[in-house]
């Protein structure tokens, strides 16, 4: 697939076909996100990919962390978290994506984020659908310590065949967003 082509193709998928994804498929997406620039070549990242049972104790925890959260402060502030955990619920692979580092500098989240890039696009490239997602910082706590690695979680990536093409956002122009000095 041409890079302009996947780059304009890839949508946030947000329903799964009931099928599950090839651990060889899972490899590839995570190579092409091992292939990002990071900060000095630090190379920040590392993933946790969950299916099947361990999957379900994940978004379990993920949920029971939202009744917390919902609880204390209410539905109207948990904005798309329970739509979010629906998804990974219904995902048939979740990869979560860690940064290793420890100075907590933006450049070190930012490596992080660019070898999410890369997954989403060879994940499109390879026929399947994802979504980033972000609303795992509503249990940010309970997962970490779910999952027990001494690292900073960054986000969540649902993967799977996709069981619809997504929508696609009204997205800015160049001349909307950029300014040419001379
Ligand atoms: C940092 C980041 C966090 C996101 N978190 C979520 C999320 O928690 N839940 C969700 O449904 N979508 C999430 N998204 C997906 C965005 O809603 C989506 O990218 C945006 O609406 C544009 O649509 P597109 O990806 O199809 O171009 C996230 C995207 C980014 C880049």
């Amino acid at each position: 697939m041409e890079l302009i082509t996947a780059i304009k193709g890839r949508r946030s998928i947000r329903r799964f076909r009931d099928e599950p994804v090839p651990i060889e498929l899972i490899r590839e997406v995570i190579e092409a996100g091992t292939w990002a620039p990071s900060a000095k070549n630090g190379q920040q990242w590392r993933f946790t990919v969950l299916t099947g049972f361990a999957k379900k104790r994940l978004t379990d925890a993920f949920r029971a962390g939202l009744d917390d959260f919902i609880n204390r402060f209410g539905s109207e502030a948990s904005g798309s978290a329970p739509g979010s955990c629906r998804i990974m619920e219904e995902a048939p692979a979740v990869i979560m994506v860690w940064n290793t580092a420890e100075r907590g500098w933006p450049s070190e989240e930012h490596s992080v984020a660019a070898a999410i890039q890369n997954m989403l696009l060879r994940a499109h490239d390879l026929g399947l659908g994802s979504l980033w997602i972000a609303d795992i910082y509503y249990a940010k706590e309970r997962l970490e310590k779910h999952l027990g690695k001494p690292w900073k979680l960054i986000a969540a990536v649902a993967l799977g065949y996709p069981a619809t093409e997504g929508r696609t956002p009204p997205k800015l122009t160049v001349d909307e967003v950029t300014e040419f000095l001379e």
